[in-house]
């Protein structure tokens, strides 16, 4: 395995914990992280805290900015910032204490985001204006402030999480579907506006995946079981996904090893978007 590529960031000042490891690590999944800082909205649950655990075994240093960071509080591994990411000045202090503690930025993983259901019809002007400002807003706040931390990096990596909606239509999503796609569509302005700062932009597509969220899901459905299992059903290999399968897609896209990949987005999703089986 050959090192990680050199700094990607041609004003970034290569400061010495956002250098090159020492030494090449043994494997793309063990080490590439080393002596890079990472922060992850909604790493308190779910898909973002399977990202911040494995950012953490690879090598990173990592802050978990969320809501409610409890669940991580008494982790020795992850450093926990209480924020909503729908307050700006929260966000702000947020950013500014964690590179702090951290010493800099390298990745950002925007992943927090909140769900919705029902048909174009079903949500209030409110509720729109809630979700995206969650799903969409929040994660220009967060990139607003760590942008001149990544800016110094020189391996600059955000990964958005964005979901299966924006890439397939599905019922009783029509609001949630709205806020991915415009994930979709900022990841790739993003990963343009940035190219040239050495900061790279990618996002992950998982399919439904077996989270708290998903969890919560099911047990307001009327029948969870049949629930649970139309939802299996749904994807191709017959199962939800992992929470760590995106955190590893998450990992891949943010490492130094995948210098040369921006402005791509990565489907986690079992098979729903890309393939059509005939019925057994
Ligand atoms: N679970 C799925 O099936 C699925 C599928 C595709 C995409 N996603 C996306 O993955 C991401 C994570 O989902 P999950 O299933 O792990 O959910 P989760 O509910 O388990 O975790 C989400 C985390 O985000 C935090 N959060 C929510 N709103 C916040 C806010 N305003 N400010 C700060 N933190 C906030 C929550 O406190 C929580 O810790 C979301 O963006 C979601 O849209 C999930």
């Amino acid at each position: 395995m050959s090192k990680p590529a050199g700094p990607t960031n041609p004003s970034a000042s290569s400061s010495p914990s956002a250098s090159s490891p020492a030494s090449a690590p043994a494997s793309p999944s063990t080490g590439d992280f080393t002596g890079l800082r990472a922060l992850v909205t909604g790493g308190a649950s779910g898909i973002g805290l399977a990202t911040a655990r494995m950012l953490t075994a690879r090598g990173a240093t990592v802050a978990v900015l969320d809501r409610d960071p409890t669940a991580v509080a008494g982790d020795p591994d992850l450093s926990p910032f209480t924020a909503d990411i729908t307050d700006d000045a929260s966000v702000t202090a947020a950013v500014r204490d964690a590179t702090a503690l951290l010493g800099g930025l390298d990745i950002l993983v925007n992943n927090a985001g909140i769900g919705a259901a029902g048909t174009v019809a079903d949500n209030e002007d409110g509720e729109w204006h809630r979700v995206l400002d969650v799903n969409v807003v929040g994660l220009v706040r967060v990139t607003r402030a760590a942008l001149p931390h990544l800016r110094a990096s020189a391996h600059a990596a955000i990964v958005n999480t964005c979901s299966i909606a924006a890439t397939a239509g599905l019922p009783q999503r029509a609001l949630y579907s709205a806020s991915k796609g415009a994930v979709l569509a900022l990841t790739l302005a993003m990963a343009a506006d940035h190219v040239r700062e050495g900061i790279r932009v990618n996002c992950v597509n998982p399919g439904t995946a077996d989270t708290p969220w998903v969890g919560r899901l099911l047990n307001a459905a009327d029948d969870p079981a049949r629930e649970r299992a139309a939802l299996d059903a749904r994807q191709p290999m017959g199962r939800l996904v992992d929470a760590d399968e995106v955190a590893f897609a998450i990992c891949s896209l943010a490492s130094p090893l995948a210098a040369s990949t921006t402005g791509t987005s990565l489907a986690v999703d079992g098979g729903m978007q890309g393939l059509r089986l005939r019925p057994e």
